[in-house]
């Protein structure tokens, strides 16, 4: 008896040594090996070597049960010089990918791979600081769990693709400086998530901001360094819980009194514009705001005195028509 315990016992050690040593889907190992080779074998991938358990390498993660690999995240923080080439084709064959990044990799060309369509269980796609380009392509919305889009700092150029608001679990959209031409779509009014974060700033965006983009209530509102023009006051109304909106170095005109500050807001930047009007007496009443800059545009009318609006410096409203009282020069 003791004996028979004892040898199963042993089987048992083996067999989970086994297992853990050998963590590694099969078909995900060749794919990883395959992406080693199509990026010209890059010493940041030196760890994957086809003797030891794909499980183990660096820049990828398993999961821990089925051993299937759901993290493929290839950054460089000191730019490889040697690291070129597209994206592999092979990443849309790995089916459980969550995770997809490939970041500061300037010799990393061509477009969004089309075979990223492939990966449906994706919920981050990060391609930031790479030198991809053409358009950002329509496919990307039809993977349903992505749930954060950042393309910033590469090289794609055309229209932002309307379609990208079906993207029912969208909360991060980051589309910053990149070479991205047209207006922002109107089908943008129709995002599911409340509290997305848009970040659509240093592009080359134009025409007017859609008036349905009153009907969302996002956390962050980055649009700033484009050439939208027209109405803006969209984005504000008492019942939002916006806490950051940057519109600044754009072409808007609009009247600045008769908009309706959410009293969420910590962060309101709308310089180098062309809005008019006077600042809304209601802004003494946001308690939080820690950034504000209105410089640079065609206000008029007294500063309102009170809340936190002295304790920014002329800095804050210098550059416009007639504004007056505390922190700039007192009215006439
Ligand atoms: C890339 O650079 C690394 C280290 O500088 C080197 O070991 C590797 O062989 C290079 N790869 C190619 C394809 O030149
Ligand atoms: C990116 O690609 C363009 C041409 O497509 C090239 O001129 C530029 O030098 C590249 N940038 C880097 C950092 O390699
Ligand atoms: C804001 O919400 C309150 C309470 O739900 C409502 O009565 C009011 O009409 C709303 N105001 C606007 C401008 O939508
Ligand atoms: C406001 O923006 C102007 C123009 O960019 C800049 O000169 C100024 O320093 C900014 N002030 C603050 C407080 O951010």
């Amino acid at each position: 008896m003791g004996t028979i315990l004892g040898l199963c016992f042993l089987l048992l050690l083996s067999f989970s040594h086994v297992a853990f040593s050998g963590r590694c889907n099969p078909e995900d190992k060749k794919v990883l090996l395959q992406i080693k080779k199509d990026l010209n074998n890059p010493y940041l991938l030196a760890s994957w070597n086809p003797e030891t358990a794909c499980c183990d390498w660096y820049c990828v993660e398993c999961d821990p049960k089925t051993h299937r690999i759901t993290s493929l995240i290839i950054s460089s923080s000191v730019p490889e010089t040697n690291f070129s080439g597209q994206i592999p084709p092979s990443v849309g064959d790995l089916p459980y990918l969550q995770v997809l990044e490939f970041h500061k990799l300037p010799k990393l060309t061509g477009p969004i791979q089309p075979a990223i369509a492939k990966l449906t269980n994706l919920r981050w796609l990060i391609l930031t600081w790479t030198n991809i380009s053409g358009p950002i392509p329509d496919f990307l919305s039809e993977l349903p769990n992505l749930q954060w889009l950042h393309l910033s700092f590469n090289n794609p150029t055309g229209p932002i693709p309307s379609s990208l608001s079906k993207l029912p679990n969208l909360i991060d959209l980051r589309l910053d400086r990149n070479r991205l031409t047209g207006p922002i779509p109107d089908s943008f009014g129709s995002f599911k998530k409340p509290g997305i974060d848009l970040t659509l700033s240093h592009n080359q965006l134009s025409g007017p901001i859609p008036t349905s983009l009153g009907l969302i209530d996002p956390n962050r509102i980055d649009f700033s360094r484009n050439m939208l023009e027209g109405d803006a006051s969209m984005l504000f109304g008492v019942n939002k819980t916006t806490e950051m909106i940057d519109l600044s170095r754009n072409l808007l005109t609009f009247d600045m009194s008769k908009v309706e500050l959410p009293t969420s807001l910590i962060s309101l930047d709308l310089n180098h514009n062309q809005i008019y009007g006077s600042i809304p007496q209601e802004l003494i009443k946001v308690d939080f705001l820690q950034a504000f800059n209105v410089s640079y545009n065609r206000l008029c009318g007294e500063i309102p005195q009170g809340g936190r609006l002295q304790r920014f410096q002329v800095d804050t409203y210098f550059h416009n028509r007639c504004l007056c009282g505390s922190p700039l020069p007192s009215c006439k």
